[in-house]
């Protein structure tokens, strides 16, 4: 019994993707909406834009993105961010969403 429930919940975890169950994308894209879109496109929409700052679908495809990484540089502020910085959770929820963008 015990050994079922175990192959259960490893099979929904694989399911799911490594790190998918702290961060929560869709919490990170509802984020990103609100916090990040003023500067940045936060979806896959290619318009070009003038804009400064990278879109985030091209921050995902970078070679070497990583989500863990991203999640901890995003709890700095950087320049000309909004005062607010991001808790550890939200960086990582968004870092999560810019994830599923590759
Ligand atoms: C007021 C405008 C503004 C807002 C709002 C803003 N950013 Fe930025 N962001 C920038 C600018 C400008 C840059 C590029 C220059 C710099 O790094 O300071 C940048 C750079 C970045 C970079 C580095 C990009 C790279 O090319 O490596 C990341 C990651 C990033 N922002 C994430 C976010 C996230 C996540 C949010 C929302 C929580 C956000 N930004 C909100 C203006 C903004």
């Amino acid at each position: 019994m015990r050994a079922i429930a175990i192959s259960i919940i490893a099979g929904l975890v694989s399911l799911i993707g490594p790190g998918a169950l702290a961060a929560d994308a869709n919490n990170g894209a509802e984020l990103a909406r609100r916090w990040c879109a003023a500067c940045h496109l936060i979806t896959h929409n290619r318009l070009p834009m003038p804009l400064a700052a990278s879109p985030f679908g091209s921050i995902a495809k970078r070679p070497g993105f990583n989500a863990r990484q991203l999640s901890q540089a995003l709890q700095a502020p950087h320049p000309r961010m909004p005062e607010r910085g991001l808790s550890r959770d939200e960086a990582a929820d968004i870092a999560a969403y810019i994830a599923t963008l590759k």
